[in-house]
C-alpha cells in the first residue's frame, strides 16, 4: 500500500505558523509519528508552495499509488487546476484540512478539490491526516 501526503502552500511553516489554529508540531515531526503508526504503509510526503509543482506531483503518482492525502491549503479555495488534476488521476484522493474551514472566513468555505475527492476530513488538527490514511485501509 503506497500513500502520498501532499501539502500545499505555507504548510512548511507548521509549528510556527498561527499555532493557535494549526498547532505547534512541525510536519516532519508528525510525519515520523505517522510512519511509526502505519508501519505497513509505504508513506511518502511532498510539500510545495507552487501550484504547478503540486499538480505535477499528483499527475506523477496518480496512476500508480493507492491513495493521495491532499491538503492543498490556500489553493483549495482558488485552484481549478488542482481540482482538475484530482479529477484526472485514477488514484483516489482524500482532501484534508487541519482546521475546520467551515468555521472560518467565507472564502474558505469553497473547495475546488471536494467535488473530485473520495472524501473530506477537516477540523481534527493534524489528526485529520491520520484519519485520512485510515480511510484507505480495509
Ligand atoms: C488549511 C485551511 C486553508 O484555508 C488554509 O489556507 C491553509 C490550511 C488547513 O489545513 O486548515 O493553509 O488547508
Amino acid at each position: 500500500m503506497k500513500i502520498l501526503i501532499v501539502n500545499g502552500p505555507n504548510l512548511n511553516l507548521l509549528g510556527k505558523r498561527e499555532p493557535e489554529v494549526y498547532g505547534d508540531q512541525t510536519f516532519d515531526d508528525y510525519f515520523a509519528d505517522l510512519q511509526f503508526k502505519f508501519k505497513e504503509v509505504q508513506l511518502e510526503y511532498f510539500q510545495s508552495n507552487i501550484e504547478g509543482e503540486l499538480i505535477g506531483k499528483i499527475q506523477e503518482v496518480g496512476f500508480s499509488y493507492d491513495g493521495i492525502v491532499l491538503n492543498a491549503a490556500a489553493y483549495t479555495h482558488t485552484s481549478v487546476g488542482i481540482g482538475d488534476a484530482v479529477k484526472a488521476v485514477e488514484t483516489p484522493v482524500v482532501e484534508v484540512h487541519i482546521s475546520n474551514t467551515h468555521k472560518r472566513e467565507q472564502f474558505r468555505h469553497i473547495s475546488y478539490i471536494s467535488p473530485n475527492a473520495k472524501g473530506v476530513i477537516l477540523g481534527f488538527g493534524l489528526k485529520s491526516y491520520e484519519l485520512a490514511i485510515q480511510s484507505f485501509l480495509g
